[in-house]
């Protein structure tokens, strides 16, 4: 189908569009209602259908004859591992995995958090969850004890899934002795903790709550998948808000399935045995869909790679994995080009290798700047193509759709809606703007099948925090503008979150730690420009009168601070001492300012500002001038 056309028909027709769409998935009772509207505005898709994602990934790949096709490839540069899966040795896995947790009492409905780093039994925990109807919530390990105890909290979980290290460079990082502080601060306490051992670090067991992961296994019978509804939550995602109360945004199975299956043919073009690289991590979005449920589901094979862009060994690295798995096509952050571009400006590590497997590669994240888009395309030959989406959607809103005749990208921009969604830009009082006029990036509802319906725990905060700004659209976070022929220009957010190296993170949390610190009059953090990471925190503080310690002292008990609360990915690393911070006169803090000085850009000061004088000051600490 050509691009204008499918775009045009999902949003006149979106319960036609989405039932033809649905017909692609092996439903154990395919549903007869395909879209409700619920009281509060939000959607229930597909309601009375029945199914199970963990055997869409496996047993129906397995039943179209892809039983010996190899599903996954975990390579692992930092253990010096390489091992491939083939779909039935897969399911075999996740059949087993999930007898043991029934075994140790997981049921339908019930919470497991997965604190794992990237190795094929995180994959096979959150497909084993699946099977058995439980809901996943995996946690990325960069993340300190503190924000994992939160996230045990609000989830309930009745098992924990970890294993005892991760691998980060030339680091061992022990992971258990994270989870029990976790366990320590959280008052939520799961009845057991499941724990990998890895060579590279062996964790001590607690007796009587922890249990060996290999030793659990011996003897378990596997588990047949589970029938759940459509409309029962798969998982629950953590994402950073403007609070430091993360959002557990809630993913159902029957949307999913539907749009992750349309998406990896209609935006990747990827057919059944292609070779998919989702770069990213099974604790973030992109490693839910991209690189467990999205490949699986479309019959690919999915390759999951544990090291880093570079220095694992080099920044060749990603050029090696593509030749030696032929990849036909990949999804990456930009910042991680970046990490590959500085490290390897000429491209000397890519000549000797063998691209010729791929077809794309996507782009999301974070903005994709135009010199690393340029380089990129240069060094390999092949299109790169920007696409946008966040946690919240689980799938692209804007992207190239390569499955579909017709499609263009647009070089600068994240490219035009996917079909499936409707995309605004709206003003300050909810006004409709028209071509090139900046403003907020909404989605007309109803949205697509996978998009979050609601927050787990907490339905009012959703519809505070997405519908209620805008009423009859989701309110994405994002501002940008749309161009005369429907290509969207995503600008950057209009809340308190940033995206430090593609990690989603929240300066409100990073302020109410910074704020805690009694030295600490007020305080504001802010994301500013870094050329690999593409953004990093800076705070700055007003110190109490009478203040003893240094301010290099105080800097560094903030830094600690931070790290300890949130973790290492944080990056918190710049505090700067100021006397007093720009405000309106109603006393808001102006960050926009903050932010503008901080990267040297050009600016009106607001009319609304209560001393203009602050900017030269806070100019000068920053070392910019104004
Ligand atoms: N477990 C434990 N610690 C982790 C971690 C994990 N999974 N991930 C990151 N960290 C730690 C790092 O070790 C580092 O700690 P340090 O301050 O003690 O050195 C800290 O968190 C910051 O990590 P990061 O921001 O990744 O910086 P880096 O210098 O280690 O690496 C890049 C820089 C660019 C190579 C890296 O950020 C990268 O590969 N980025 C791409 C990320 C990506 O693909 N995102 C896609 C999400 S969709
Ligand atoms: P996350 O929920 O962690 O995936 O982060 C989503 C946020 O990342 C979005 O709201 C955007 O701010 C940003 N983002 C994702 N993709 C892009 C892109 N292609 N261009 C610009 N920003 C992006």
């Amino acid at each position: 189908m050509n691009y204008g056309q499918s775009h045009a028909h999902s949003i006149e027709n979106p319960e036609a569009f989405w039932a033809e769409q649905a017909r692609q998935v092996a439903w154990y009772r395919a549903p007869d209602t395909t879209l409700e509207t619920l009281a509060d505005g939000t959607h229930r898709w597909f309601g009375d259908g029945l199914l199970n994602s963990s055997y869409l990934a496996l047993d129906y790949q397995i039943e179209q004859g892809r039983g010996d096709q190899t599903a996954l490839i975990y390579d692992s540069p930092v253990s010096y591992n390489k091992v491939r899966y083939s779909f039935n040795e897969l399911r075999d896995e996740v059949a087993r995995l999930a007898g043991l947790l029934r075994q140790l009492g997981v049921e339908k409905g019930d919470g497991v958090v997965i604190y794992m780093p990237m190795v094929p039994q995180a994959l096979m925990a959150m497909l084993a969850c699946a099977r058995l109807g439980a809901v996943h919530s995996v946690v990325f390990g960069g993340f300190a004890a503190n924000e994992l105890a939160l996230r045990i909290d609000d989830a309930k979980p009745r098992l924990l899934l970890t294993a005892s290290c991760g691998l980060e460079f030339d680091r061992v990082i022990e992971y258990k002795p994270l989870v029990d502080k976790a366990l320590e601060l959280a008052r939520h306490q799961p009845q057991q903790v499941l724990v990998l051992q890895r060579p590279q670090a062996v964790a001590q067991l607690q007796v009587g709550r922890d249990l060996d992961w290999q030793d659990a296994l011996v003897g378990v019978q596997p588990a047949d998948p589970v029938p759940v509804a459509s409309s029962d939550p798969l998982y629950i995602m953590y994402t950073s808000g403007t609070t430091g109360r993360p959002k557990g945004i809630v993913r159902d199975n029957g949307g999913n399935a539907v749009a992750l299956i349309f998406c990896m043919t209609t935006v990747y073009g990827l057919q059944p045995g292609d070779v998919w690289w989702g770069i990213s991590d099974v604790g973030w979005v992109v490693g839910h869909s991209m690189i467990v449920y999205g490949p699986l589901m479309a019959g690919c094979t999915t390759v999951l790679y544990e090291g880093k862009p570079i220095r694992t060994p080099d920044a060749g690295s990603y050029w090696r994995v593509i030749e030696e798995h032929r990849v036909n096509a990949l999804f990456c952050a930009p910042t991680a080009m970046r990490a590959i571009r500085k490290a390897d400006p000429d491209g000397e590590l890519i000549k000797s290798r063998d691209l010729s497997s791929i077809r794309h590669l996507f782009m999301a994240g974070e903005k994709l700047d135009s010199s690393t888009h340029e380089w990129l395309e240069q060094l390999t030959g092949k299109p790169v193509l920007d696409h946008w989406w966040q946690t919240e959607t689980g799938w692209p809103v804007t992207a190239p759709c390569i499955g579909l005749e017709g499609h263009r990208p647009g070089p600068g921009s994240s490219n035009r809606a996917v079909p499936g969604y409707d995309v605004q830009i709206l003003g300050e009082l909810g006004e409709l703007l028209g071509p090139g006029e900046q403003g907020s990036v909404v989605i007309a509802l109803p949205l697509p099948p996978g998009c979050s319906q609601t927050l787990w725990n907490d339905h009012p905060r959703y519809l505070d925090a997405y519908l209620h700004s805008f009423p009859g659209y989701f309110h994405t976070g994002d501002g940008g503008y749309v161009d005369g022929e429907g290509f969207v220009y995503i600008m950057g957010r209009t809340d308190d979150v940033i995206n430090v190296a593609g990690h989603r993170l929240s300066t409100g949390e990073m302020e109410d730690l910074v704020g805690q610190h009694p030295a600490v009059a007020e305080c504001a953090v802010i994301g500013v420009h870094d050329d690999i990471k593409g953004q990093v925190p800076l705070g700055m503080i007003v110190l109490k009168d009478g203040i003893e310690e240094s301010a290099v002292q105080l800097q560094g008990e903030m830094v600690a601070l931070v790290r300890e609360r949130i973790g290492a990915l944080a990056c918190l690393q710049r505090i700067v001492v100021v006397k007093r911070l720009p405000k309106t006169r109603s006393g808001k803090i102006l960050r926009a300012v903050l932010r503008k000085i901080a990267d040297g850009e050009t600016f009106t000061p607001p009319s609304t500002i209560d001393d203009p004088a602050i900017l030269a000051e806070i100019s000068s600490a920053l070392g910019r001038s104004l």
